[in-house]
C-alpha cells in the first residue's frame, strides 16, 4: 500500500486564519462552573479561574473562544450577567433546562480570554430578543464611552471598552429546538437588520450570519439561499455546523464521514457564489465553521438528565481513539479549504463535548481529542499548500472511493518548515508515503509524531493517558524523497526544515 504528495512551497490554496483552530464556551453543563470558574477550587486563581485548565487552553494555543451560546444564548439576557454579583439573579435557562446563576458573565468571560491569550467571538440574541438589545450590548462592550451604556461597563470597573471584532447573529435559528425560531424570511430580516445596527455602533466589526444547523436540516440549503439573500452585503461569515457520531459502530464508515463533510462545504460555498453572481457583489462571503466535533457518546444519559439543576454534568462525551482520528480528519479538511473556512470552533472547550475534562473539585485532564486539536493548532500556521496526493482506495457502507490517507500540507515561511498532517484511516493496511518536497535541498524531518493505539475504543482518565502521541514516527530519505510509514488507523505530523 503506496501513496505519493507532491509538495511545493509556491503551490498555495491560501494563508491560513489562525482562526480557524478556535474553540467554544457555551454557558451549559459544566463548561463555565466547574470547567473554567471554580471559586474555592485549589486551582482557583483570584478570579475564581481554574489555573490548570488555563494551562491546558493555553498548550492548545486557541485563537478565538465563542461565547455564550449555542442554544442558550436564544434566550439570554446579557444584561442578568454584568455588575455587583449579589445584585444578579438566578434564572431558568430554557435551551438546556437548567438554572443560570449569572455568577459568570460577559465581563468575567473578557478577563478569562485575556488569561487564556484568546479572542472572543460573541454571539447576540436573536430568539427573543432583537435589535434594541443588541445595539444597547456592543454598545456596553465596545463603545469607549460618554453614552448610557458605555458608562455602565465603566462603572462595572471597565474602563477600556472590550474591542469585540467577531459577532455572531444569533444561533442555530433554523432549529426546532432554538427558542424563537424563525423562518428564513424572518431570520434573513432580522439579522440584516441587526447588522446594520451593530456596525453603525462600532463599523470595525465582522458579522457571522447563521447558516443551517447541519447539512441533515430540511431547509438546508434553501435556508442559507434566502437569508443570505437579505444579508449577504451586511455580513461577512456564514455558519456551518456539523457533529459527528459512530452509533452504529462501524470504525471504517465512521472514519470517512469526512467525505460528507466535503461535500458540505461545498455545498455552502456554491450558495455563497450563487449569491455574489445574482447581486453581482464583488464581496465574496467567507465561511465560519463554528461548531464542530464528534458528539454522541453522552446522548442516553442526557435524557435521563433532572431538569433545573444548576451545572449538571450534560454533553459530557469521553472521547476515545477513533474519535481523535476522526477530528484529525475534521481539521485536515478545514485546512484545505482555508482559502473559504476563516473560522472553525471545536465545539466546545471544557467538560461539554470537549478536549478538557475536569472533576468539579478535583483533577483537569486531555482527552483524546486534545492531542490532533493542539498539533494542528500549534504547527498548523502559516500557508495552506496544494499537495497532490495519491492515496490507496476503498469504499465503506456510505462511502465510495474513500482515500486512506488523508492529508493536509501547511508551509509555515517564519519557522522555514512544512508540515504533513497524515490521516490513515484504513483500519488494517500501513501505507507508505513517498514526499516529494520541492524547493528543499537537504530536507530534514524535525519530528514525526504518531497518535496511534490498538484499541480502538481506548481512553483517557484523570488517571491515565491511554492516547497520546509519540515522537517514533518511522521515516528515512531515499535519493529524491522522503518515505513515510504511516500505520493503520494512525494520525501523523511530520514537521520537515
Ligand atoms: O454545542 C452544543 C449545542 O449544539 C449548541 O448549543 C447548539 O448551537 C448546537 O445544537
Amino acid at each position: 500500500h503506496k501513496a505519493t504528495m507532491m509538495i511545493d512551497k509556491d503551490i498555495v490554496i491560501s494563508p491560513i486564519d489562525e482562526r480557524l483552530y478556535g474553540s467554544f464556551i457555551e454557558h451549559m453543563g459544566r463548561a463555565v462552573y466547574g470547567g473554567i470558574f471554580e471559586e474555592g477550587h485549589p486551582e482557583a486563581d483570584e478570579q475564581g479561574f481554574r489555573s490548570d485548565v488555563l494551562n491546558l487552553v493555553r498548550q492548545l494555543n486557541v485563537p478565538i473562544i465563542r461565547y455564550p451560546g449555542g442554544n442558550m444564548v436564544s434566550a439570554y439576557n446579557w444584561e442578568d450577567g454584568v455588575g455587583p454579583k449579589e445584585n444578579r439573579h438566578r434564572k431558568l435557562d430554557l435551551a438546556w433546562r437548567t438554572i443560570e446563576t449569572n455568577q459568570f458573565g460577559t465581563n468575567e468571560f473578557i478577563d478569562w480570554t485575556r488569561k487564556a491569550g484568546s479572542d472572543v467571538m460573541m454571539a447576540v440574541n436573536l430568539g427573543t430578543r432583537g435589535i434594541e438589545e443588541a445595539r444597547n450590548f456592543i454598545e456596553y462592550c465596545n463603545h469607549p464611552g460618554g453614552s448610557y451604556w458605555s458608562d455602565l461597563r465603566r462603572q462595572h470597573g471597565y474602563e477600556k471598552p472590550h474591542d469585540i471584532k467577531t459577532w455572531c447573529l444569533g444561533n442555530e435559528m433554523d432549529g426546532p429546538w432554538q427558542v424563537g425560531q424563525k423562518t428564513p424570511e424572518e431570520y434573513g430580516r432580522l439579522a440584516k437588520e441587526t447588522a446594520k445596527a451593530l456596525k453603525l455602533v462600532d463599523p470595525t466589526i465582522e458579522l457571522v450570519s447563521c447558516g443551517s444547523s447541519g447539512s441533515g436540516m430540511p431547509t438546508f440549503p434553501e435556508w442559507e439561499a434566502v437569508t443570505l439573500d437579505h444579508t449577504y452585503e451586511e455580513v461577512d461569515y456564514v455558519s456551518l455546523h456539523q457533529y459527528f457520531g459512530n452509533q452504529d459502530n462501524d470504525s471504517q464508515n465512521y472514519l470517512a464521514g469526512t467525505m460528507e463533510l466535503e461535500h458540505f462545504i461545498h455545498t455552502v460555498t456554491s450558495v455563497c457564489d450563487y449569491l455574489k453572481a445574482k447581486k453581482r457583489s464583488k464581496k465574496t462571503m467567507m465561511l465560519s465553521f463554528d461548531e464542530w466535533n464528534v458528539w454522541y457518546h453522552s446522548a442516553d444519559q442526557d435524557k435521563e438528565m433532572e431538569p433545573w439543576q444548576t451545572a449538571p454534568p450534560i454533553l459530557e462525551d469521553v472521547y476515545n481513539f477513533e474519535d481523535a482520528l476522526l477530528v484529525g480528519g475534521i481539521l485536515i479538511t478545514f485546512l484545505r479549504h482555508a482559502d473559504r473556512i476563516k473560522m472553525a470552533c471545536m465545539a466546545q472547550l471544557v467538560n461539554v463535548i470537549a478536549p478538557i475534562m475536569t472533576e468539579t473539585g478535583g483533577a483537569a485532564w486531555k482527552q483524546t481529542i486534545f492531542y490532533p486539536y493542539m498539533q494542528a493548532s500549534v504547527y498548523g500556521r502559516g500557508v495552506s499548500l496544494q499537495a497532490v496526493i495519491s492515496s490507496p482506495k476503498f469504499d465503506t457502507k456510505d462511502f465510495t472511493d474513500v482515500a486512506a490517507v488523508d492529508s493536509a500540507v501547511v508551509y509555515n515561511e517564519d519557522a522555514g518548515e512544512v508540515v504533513i498532517f497524515a490521516l490513515n484511516r484504513d483500519l488494517k493496511n500501513d501505507v507508505v508515503a513517498e514526499a516529494y518536497l520541492h524547493h528543499f535541498a537537504n530536507p530534514r524531518v524535525i519530528e514525526h509524531s504518531v497518535l496511534e493505539n490498538d484499541d480502538l475504543k481506548a481512553v483517557n482518565t484523570a488517571f491515565q493517558e491511554s492516547v497520546k502521541p509519540h515522537a517514533n514516527g518511522e521515516n528515512s530519505w531515499e535519493q529524491d524523497h522522503l518515505q513515510l510509514k504511516l500505520k493503520a488507523a494512525s494520525w501523523n505530523m511530520i514537521r520537515v526544515k
